[in-house]
């Protein structure tokens, strides 16, 4: 897309500090034992990128509603979304605010061509719900994995990739940021996204399929019914976590997490212990 260089960088500054984070952090390995070596601190880049490109094919859903379109959706077409193999906007269709802008934006987003989404948040549900049937009906052969992302969402593309790609899609598994509480073996914060194996994705559509299923169309909280339907189909929430038993999927704000300053549920929700950028720089040292 045709943008100043200058417009560029403030967009992808806005998305990386005010955005929801899913991340690697890869600590420099110096012998250096300062713990609070700031600038040795670097955003890890997968090394062998090309590797996985072909054999992990990721498509992305990002949930978003059109008052976000020239702002939040925009930032992701224009960074992360587009390193997805392939990324999907999912939004109620509005005929407000039809600018010349708002016209615009709209063709050139990649919307999901879904009619029936209800708008507001309590309605969340039915918006990944539909995300994830459109997937299954019309690309199930085309990706191996299934990402639920929203509008402020901040994913490294490549870093996912070289995850995944370690993984096994055939598998009725998921990966996230992983709450032990509510749902059988827990779920995971969607606000952090969320991945869908292969399996996982055809084991949710056939359950929202089948008129007995217990899976939930709509209402609720969208992360606990969409966990509680794939718990039901034998789908099992997978291990998150890197080489250094460090998260990889962040549902707070970035500074948050970096700083530690987690509200109080947080403490009973995590499966794992809280960890800060101090914590992770312990870990790399030892
Ligand atoms: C990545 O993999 C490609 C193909 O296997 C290989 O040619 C290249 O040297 C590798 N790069 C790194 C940095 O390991
Ligand atoms: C991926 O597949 C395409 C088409 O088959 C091929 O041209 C390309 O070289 C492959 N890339 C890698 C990194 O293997
Ligand atoms: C939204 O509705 C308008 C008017 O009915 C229609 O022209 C347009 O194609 C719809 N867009 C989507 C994404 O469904
Ligand atoms: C809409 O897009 C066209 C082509 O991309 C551009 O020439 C035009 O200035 C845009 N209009 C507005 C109002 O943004
Ligand atoms: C992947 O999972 C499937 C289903 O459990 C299994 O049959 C297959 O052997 C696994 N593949 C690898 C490479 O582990
Ligand atoms: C739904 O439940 C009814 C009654 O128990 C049963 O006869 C039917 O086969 C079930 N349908 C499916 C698709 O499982």
């Amino acid at each position: 897309m045709e943008t100043e260089p200058f417009k560029r960088y403030i967009t992808i500054g806005l998305a990386i500090t005010s955005l929801t984070l899913i991340t690697i952090f890869y600590i420099s390995n110096s012998s250096n034992s300062n713990y609070f070596d700031f600038p040795k601190l670097q955003l890890f880049i997968a090394n062998n990128y090309t590797e996985s490109v072909n054999t992990t094919r990721i498509c992305c859903l990002i949930l978003t509603t059109p008052k976000n379109f020239l702002t939040r959706a925009k930032a992701i077409h224009e960074t992360w979304g587009s390193l997805c193999d392939r990324h999907f906007f999912i939004t109620e269709n509005s005929s407000e605010s039809n600018s010349a802008e708002q016209i615009n934006i709209t063709k050139q987003l990649p919307i999901a061509p879904i009619t029936d989404i209800i708008p507001g948040y309590d309605h969340l549900t039915q918006k990944s719900v539909s995300a994830f049937l459109f997937a299954y009906q019309n690309y199930i052969n085309d990706f191996d994995w299934f990402v639920k992302a929203d509008d402020d969402t901040f994913i490294i593309v490549e870093n996912l990739r070289a995850f995944l790609s370690k993984q096994n899609t055939s598998e009725p598994v998921t990966f996230g940021y992983n709450f032990k509480v509510i749902v059988p073996k827990g779920y995971h914060s969607g606000g952090a996204s969320y991945v869908l194996s292969k399996e996982s994705l055809r084991r949710f559509y056939t359950a929202h399929k089948n008129p007995n299923s217990s899976c939930r169309k709509d209402g609720g909280a969208e992360d606990v019914e969409v966990a509680k339907c794939l718990r039901n189909e034998g789908v099992y929430p997978g291990k998150s976590l890197d080489d250094l038993n460090r998260e990889l999927f962040h549902p707070l704000p970035f500074h948050d997490h970096f700083r530690g300053s987690f509200p109080d549920w947080m403490l009973s929700y995590a499966e794992n212990p809280l960890e800060t950028v101090i914590s992770y720089l312990r870990l790399s040292y030892e």
